[in-house]
């Protein structure tokens, strides 16, 4: 079990096995669940309504995480049975269900509400914010390019901010289909953008750019200044 306290934890929090107390070969593998909150559900409003944020908590993350700990269940039988086929099989549903609790968890951790700093833009003295300005100009126009990757995903997907360490620490905006998430070493997610319909529809139905342009209004931006300094 984590908290989203530190969400450094999601990712590395990933495959993770502990040591049984009093054995050198017996592993325990924790189940996942859901992260806890550093707001209530309606905090975000107006910009994201509390009945999304509630149903996108308790129904759909909570699916993906129900869903993760099932395969991994049967895909820790399947491997002492060494059955390799059931085991292909099972990748599918690991990569859709492991992506949907990971990208789930930085989206919950990348707001905030107005009041406790949602969408105040990066310090410039920041690390992140001077990359930004060197690479974009200002946060407004990496906002920009963002909402431009997000209304390009056709069909469900996320968009992410993230820093890329094989390109010198630059700012770089990538999509994904579905509930890929980043899996890349030298991509660390900065901001991750939830762009399925589950995330919009009870408020903006099909105007989904509307979406697009209000959820900045509760980025967390402090929490990607910290992570871009992983
Ligand atoms: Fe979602």
């Amino acid at each position: 079990m984590f908290s989203l306290r530190s969400s450094s934890r999601v990712v590395s929090s990933v495959g993770n096995l502990t040591r049984a107390r009093g054995s050198s070969m017996a592993f325990v593998r924790s189940k996942y669940s859901l992260p806890e909150l550093d707001y209530e559900f309606s905090a975000t409003e107006p910009y994201i309504s509390g009945q999304i944020n509630e149903i996108h908590y308790t129904k759909h993350h909570q699916t993906y995480v129900n869903n993760l700990n099932a395969s991994i269940e049967q895909a820790v039988e399947a491997k002492a049975k060494a059955e390799v086929k059931k085991l292909v099989a099972l990748q599918k549903a690991i990569n859709f269900n492991g992506g949907g609790y990971i990208n789930h968890c930085l989206w919950w951790k990348n707001l905030a509400p107005v009041s406790q700093g949602g969408g105040q833009h990066p310090d410039p003295e920041s690390n992140l914010g001077k990359a930004i300005a060197k690479q974009y100009g200002s946060v407004d126009k990496l906002i920009e390019l963002t909402n431009a990757k997000l209304a390009g995903i056709q069909g469900s997907g996320w968009a992410f901010i993230v820093k890329n360490k094989a390109n010198g620490d630059t700012v770089e905006v990538i999509t994904t289909a579905n509930q890929d998430t980043v899996t890349d070493p030298s991509l660390t997610p900065l901001i991750a953008i939830d762009a399925w319909e589950h995330a919009y529809y009870l408020q903006y139905q099909n105007v989904k750019a509307d979406y697009f342009k209000a959820l900045w209004n509760v980025i967390n931006w402090k929490e990607a200044e910290r992570r871009f300094e992983f």
